[in-house]
């Protein structure tokens, strides 16, 4: 017997659906069926042969990251889970060494001898069944089926507005908080974790600005629009923002030449947080640094990076989950622009579909 799996042979080029042999279920093991795999511009990345890494020993990979599956089988002594189960996994593995590894953050790993699943070092999910220990499987409820898919995306916002927020609260207190004007966050990108990023921001009490470089009418602008954010072409530049500068800044394209404008839109003591991954091949940008930098000391800014999360992120994203469906039925959804077989992997993760935010790969429907 053997499961269908979308193998990449890193760094060469390229995907197959192929044929591999189905994973055994191991003591202290869960065998999952996959019922969905969203994609994502890494995965992106990898197919073009500009990322990721198979592990050792084995000539391929297993694609995907973004998953969600249900529990088919429990290894016996395994609690807390039964078939049936709706689970989403989180994606990286710890290296086991440093103190960050030993305490279940591996999205700190000091070391970098991490793996993640579907991307580097560890097969991943776009595969009708893969296996995991108990401690990296989130229990999903079944309300929210639907949405669930967007957990590990939405994890990675949480990860990433956590971060920026503990260095606004830098600032401190002072008599009469909270101020009676809401915080300004800007978020850049209306992909899947621009959009999250929005609907995070909405709910901690942000007035939301998202930008791109699409006009409006599009289904991001609108469920941008039903969520009380505010959409912003910047197809002709960040000087359409004209004076505007904002507390918190959330970056989600990946964009070199974007990432430094958007220090020009920073406030006085706020922070810019990059959670898109450029490409490491990019030609040199040239930029005004000492105006930048003079800046950034003179107004108390920050810029930080943030990557990957951990499991206390996905608990964090399915309580918010819940609270974006109370407060907007159903828009979470609409988030996913297009599902597609799992047979239309190839084209589902190259084709840039203008107007999409999250294409799914049904796996099992
Ligand atoms: C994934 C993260 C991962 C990062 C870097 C992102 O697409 O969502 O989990 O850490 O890529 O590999």
């Amino acid at each position: 017997m053997t499961v269908r799996a979308v193998c990449v042979r890193p760094p060469a080029p390229g995907a197959i659906l192929g044929e591999v042999p189905p994973p055994p279920l191991t003591p202290g093991t869960v065998l999952v069926n996959v019922l969905e795999c969203g994609v994502c511009g890494t995965d992106r990345d990898i197919v073009a042969g500009r990322y990721g890494s198979a592990p050792p020993g084995s000539p391929y990979l297993i694609l995907g990251h973004e998953n969600l599956g249900v529990v088919r089988e429990v290894a016996s002594g395994v609690g807390g889970f039964a078939p049936g189960t709706l689970v989403v996994a989180t994606v990286r593995r710890g290296c086991g060494k440093d103190r960050f590894c030993r305490a279940n953050k591996s999205d700190q790993c000091e070391t970098g001898e991490f793996t993640e699943r579907g991307i580097g070092g560890a097969h991943g999910f776009m595969a009708d069944q893969y296996v995991e220990l108990p401690e990296y499987l989130v229990p999903v409820p079944t309300a929210l089926r639907g949405v669930a898919v967007l957990l590990e995306p939405l994890s990675v916002v949480e990860k990433a507005v956590f971060m920026g927020q503990r260095v606004i609260d830098r600032r401190g207190n002072t008599p009469g908080d909270p101020p009676t004007a809401p915080p300004a966050a800007l978020v850049a990108g209306t992909g899947a974790v621009g959009i999250l990023a929005a609907f995070l921001l909405r709910v901690r009490g942000y007035e939301v600005t998202a930008i791109d470089r699409r006009g409006a009418g599009t289904p991001a602008a609108a469920l941008l629009a039903r969520i009380g954010a505010t959409h912003r072409s910047v197809a002709d530049g960040l000087g359409t923002l004209g004076a505007h500068r904002f507390d918190l800044v959330i970056e989600a394209t990946g964009s070199t030449s974007l990432d430094f404008g958007l220090v020009d839109l920073l406030g006085r003591n706020s922070v810019l947080v990059l959670t898109g991954i450029p490409d490491a091949s990019e030609p040199p940008t040239s930029v005004e640094a000492g105006r930048l930098l003079r800046d950034v000391v003179l107004e108390n800014q920050a810029v930080i990076g943030s990557v990957n999360a951990n499991r206390s992120y996905f608990e964090a994203g399915l309580r918010d989950m819940t609270m974006f469906e109370e407060k907007w039925p159903g828009a979470l959804a609409t988030v996913i622009t297009s599902r597609r077989p799992l047979a239309e992997f190839l084209t589902a993760i190259t084709d840039r579909i203008s107007g999409s935010m999250k294409t799914v790969l049904t796996v099992v429907s």
